[in-house]
C-alpha cells in the first residue's frame, strides 16, 4: 500500500451515535522478528485503548517498539516479522467493530481499514510523496481511491484541505512538485493526504522528527486542530516526551517492546511513578537551563535478543534491588488507582519509590 493509507468513509455527517467510545482497543499484542541472533520480541504483550477523538501518545526511547506496534495496527509487518498474539479491533463510528488481526491478507475490510478508517503519517515526508506527480494530483488520487467524486470535486477538496493544513495560494501549490515545497510544507501536503477522506484513526510515526523545531511545533498544533475539527483518534508517536506534552490527553510509556507505564499526560508528567518514565522526564531540555548538562538515562537499550530477566529495565534503574527485581519475568502493569483515571505501571518498586519528579515536570 501506499506509504499514506487514506479513507472513504467519509462522511462529512455528524457522527453516528455508538454505545462505545474506544475507536482502537489492543489487546495483548505480540509481533517478533525471526533473525539471525535469534528471536526478536519487538512487541511483546501490549495493550492499550483509545478514545475516540482523542490524543494518545507512545513515547520511548529508540527500538523500544513503538514503530512496530503502529505497522501491526494496520498489519503492515513483513516478514521475517509477524504478528504472533494478541488482538487489534477498530471500532468505527456506524459499523460493526472489525477485528484486524482476524482478518485474511486479502479481505477486503483489510483495505477497508487501511485506506478507509485508518491513516498513517511517516517521518520522512519525501518517502510518502512521488516526486514525478504533482501536490495536486497526489491528494486527488487518494480521494479518488475511495470516494467516488468528479474530477472537479476533487480538485476543490484537495484544495480546500491543503488550505486547512496552513498552506497558502493552495491553487498554485497544487500544480508544483513535492521539490518545489519546503520541507515544513511537503508534511503539510502528507497530513493533508492522510486527513482529505476524513479518517477515523491517525497513526502518526515521529511525523515532525525531520523538521526544525518551529515548524515541529506549527505541525503538532496543526494536527491538534484537525483532531479536534474532524474528532479523529491520533496515535502521536514520539522519542521526546517534551513535544507531545501540551497535546496528546493520554500516555503509554514503552520500553524493549511493552508498556511499562500508561495514564493520563497530565498524570504522567506531575506523577509519574515509573523510573524509567522518571528518567525520559529528567533529560528533557525543556527541563533544564540552557547551559547545563543534560542528564541522560544510564546506559543504553539492550538488544531484543538480550533482554534482561527481571524487570528489563532493572540493568539502568537506580531503584533496582538485586535479587528482586533481576529475577523471574518482567513485572505486570498494576493499575494505581481501581477506581479512577486509569494509571497503569510495571514495576514492583513503585510503592516504594513513590512519586520523586513532582517539582521539576513541565507543566
Ligand atoms: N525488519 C526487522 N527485522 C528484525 N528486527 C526488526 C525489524 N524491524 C524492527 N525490528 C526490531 O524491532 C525493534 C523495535 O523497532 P521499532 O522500529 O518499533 O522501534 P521504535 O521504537 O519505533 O524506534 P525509533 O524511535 O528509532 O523509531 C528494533 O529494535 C529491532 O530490533
Ligand atoms: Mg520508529
Amino acid at each position: 500500500m501506499s506509504k499514506t493509507a487514506q479513507s472513504n468513509h467519509t462522511t462529512q455527517a455528524a457522527p453516528v451515535k455508538t454505545d462505545s467510545d474506544t475507536v482502537l482497543e489492543v489487546d495483548g499484542l505480540r509481533t517478533y522478528f525471526r533473525t539471525h541472533e535469534g528471536e526478536v520480541r519487538a512487541v511483546d504483550g501490549v495493550s492499550f485503548k483509545m478514545k475516540r477523538g482523542s490524543i494518545l501518545a507512545i513515547v520511548g526511547e529508540s527500538g523500544c517498539g513503538k514503530s512496530v506496534t503502529a505497522y501491526s495496527i494496520l498489519r503492515l509487518i513483513q516478514p521475517p516479522g509477524k504478528i504472533v498474539g494478541g488482538r487489534v479491533t477498530l471500532r468505527p463510528v456506524g459499523e460493526e467493530p472489525i477485528e484486524i488481526t482476524a482478518l485474511g491478507e486479502k479481505d477486503e475490510r483489510l483495505y477497508h481499514v487501511r485506506g478507509g478508517l485508518a491513516a498513517m503519517i511517516f517521518q520522512e515526508p519525501m518517502s510518502a510523496l512521488s516526486p514525478v506527480h504533482t501536490v495536486g494530483n497526489q491528494i486527488m488520487e487518494a480521494i479518488f481511491i475511495h470516494q467516488k467524486v468528479t474530477k472537479q470535486q476533487a480538485q476543490q477538496l484537495a484544495e480546500e484541505m491543503l488550505s486547512k493544513v496552513g498552506i497558502p495560494n493552495a491553487a498554485v501549490r497544487l500544480k508544483q512538485y513535492p521539490h518545489e515545497l519546503s520541507g515544513g510544507m511537503r508534511q503539510r501536503v502528507v497530513i493533508a493526504m492522510a486527513l482529505v477522506c476524513r479518517p477515523q484513526l491517525l497513526i502518526a510515526d515521529e511525523p515532525t522528527t525531520a523538521l526544525d523545531v518551529t515548524i515541529q511545533a506549527q505541525i503538532m498544533q496543526l494536527m491538534k486542530g484537525l483532531q479536534s475539527e474532524l474528532g479523529t483518534g491520533v496515535m502521536l508517536i514520539t522519542h521526546d516526551l517534551g513535544v507531545v506534552a501540551q497535546l496528546a490527553e493520554e500516555v503509554a510509556v514503552m520500553y524493549l517492546g511493552r508498556i511499562v507505564e500508561k495514564g493520563s499526560m497530565r498524570t504522567i508528567i506531575k506523577k509519574p511513578r515509573h523510573p524509567y518514565t522518571m528518567a525520559l522526564l529528567q533529560s528533557l531540555p525543556s527541563l533544564h537551563a540552557r547551559n547545563q548538562k543534560l542528564p541522560s538515562i544510564k546506559g543504553s537499550v539492550p538488544a531484543l535478543t538480550r533482554i534482561p530477566s527481571g524487570c528489563p529495565f532493572h540493568p539502568r534503574c537506580e531503584h533496582a534491588q538485586a535479587g528482586r527485581c533481576d529475577v523471574g519475568g518482567p513485572p505486570p502493569l498494576e493499575q494505581l488507582d481501581p477506581d479512577g483515571v486509569g494509571h497503569e505501571v510495571a514495576c514492583l518498586r513503585v510503592h516504594e519509590i513513590g512519586p520523586t519528579l513532582k517539582a521539576q515536570a513541565p507543566s
